[in-house]
């Protein structure tokens, strides 16, 4: 049995929350719905069967956590309960059945926008610790392995005018490509389904700024296909969603196609690569490198990986700034709240509004808000 702390305890409707949450922001927004905060203060991953139990015989919401599986039987036991929405605290809702909520009319939130900047950022980290070599070397040094400056040593890869490939460009990958072009005066090459017409202008104006200050332009090129950024890309970066489509998105024969020193970054979700095939990878081609926060059998990593010395890796924490985690928890209550309350959903793409002390009366970010047939948000 796990332990659980209540907040607000005279709320009239019932919210359990699977993990405590960074900042008190999330609770005042619940306790101004009238809810009474159940949290589960234990750090362990809670089954199904867990959080069918907490939710019980009463349940007006619920905040999950991506770690858990949210599917029929949980949203049914939500429904029983008189459960009207479910938020996730995340922007990634793949392991969320929306279909599921949806067949039971419960609304799904999830928390983007809070996360783009701190996710690019630390994408930005792992891509120049990977190029760099800064972990290895950071081993090197505490284990007194330093014996004076070489010419030889830990030579890595300069990125500046090279090439950044960039798989997915939504919020996240946009945001890193901007980074990588801006700072570093990379070439750009993306492919996405959907042409991001904003970020290439983006590009072709920072170019002619180049051009103005006498400097080389950037190109930015949206390519055909996901194997021609495999052969280009000096970096790649994956930043799809994981869907069936994208599950093992790079596997053995697409990893062969990429260049014998690239550098391969993954902040998505960890099934989009097939790690036993990337494992083989840097184990035969040392130049390789690859910066992952995120691993296809989270907690666990496939065997092999975390013995290579061309890998840095990071316990899934893309997001974690205090900024994001605190926005990510307004967001997730204020969707709860929202719904309790009756408001609408709101429909567009920034919600920096929600974070200011005077939010719209809206539930900040619905997925399925068009298939449960929430009313709209107009002002
Ligand atoms: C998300 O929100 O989807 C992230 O993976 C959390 O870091």
């Amino acid at each position: 049995m796990r332990e659980w702390k209540e907040f607000n305890q005279s709320g009239s409707r019932r919210v359990i929350v699977t993990k405590e949450l960074p900042g008190d922001r999330w609770l005042e927004i619940l306790a101004k719905a009238d809810c009474l905060v159940e949290i589960c203060t234990s750090t362990d991953i809670l089954s199904a069967g867990e959080i069918e139990e907490a939710i019980g015989n009463r349940c007006d919401g619920a905040i999950g956590q991506l770690t858990e599986e949210w599917g029929h039987e949980l949203f049914a036991a939500l429904k029983a309960a008189g459960g009207k929405v479910y938020s996730n605290y995340a922007v990634g809702y793949n392991n969320v059945n929306v279909d599921a909520a949806t067949t039971q009319a419960i609304p799904v939130g999830n928390t983007p926008g809070v996360l783009t900047e701190t996710t690019a950022e630390m994408t930005i980290a792992l891509t120049f610790a990977a190029a760099r070599r800064v972990v290895e070397a950071d081993r090197f040094m505490r284990g007194g392995q330093f014996r004076g400056w070489l010419p030889t040593l830990f030579l890595g890869e300069l990125l500046w005018r090279k090439t950044v490939g960039v798989i997915g460009a939504g919020r996240i990958g946009a945001a890193y490509a901007r980074m990588m072009v801006e700072g570093h005066k990379m070439n750009l090459i993306y492919y996405d389904l959907y042409r991001n017409k904003a970020l290439e202008d983006y590009v072709a104006a920072y170019g002619e700024f180049l051009k103005s200050h006498g400097e080389e332009p950037v190109s930015c090129t949206r390519a055909g296909s996901m194997e021609e950024v495999l052969r280009e890309a000096d970096v790649l970066s994956l930043h799809p969603v994981l869907d069936e489509t994208t599950h093992h998105l790079v596997n053995r024969e697409r990893l062969s196609l990429m260049k014998e020193n690239a550098i391969l970054v993954n902040t998505s979700r960890g099934p989009v690569i097939d790690e036993t095939a990337l494992v083989a990878h840097c184990q035969r081609h040392p130049d390789f490198r690859v910066g992952l926060d995120v691993f296809e059998n989270e907690p666990d990593a496939k065997p092999g990986l975390a013995e290579l010395d061309n890998l840095v890796i990071v316990p899934h924490i893309a997001s974690a700034t205090i900024w994001t985690r605190e926005g990510m928890a307004t967001l997730a209550a204020s969707n709860v709240a929202g719904i309790l309350m009756g408001y609408p959903a709101w429909q567009e793409k920034d919600i920096s509004l929600f974070l200011t002390n005077n939010p719209p009366k809206a539930a900040p970010s619905i997925v399925n808000a068009k298939e449960v047939g929430l009313p709209i948000y107009t002002e």
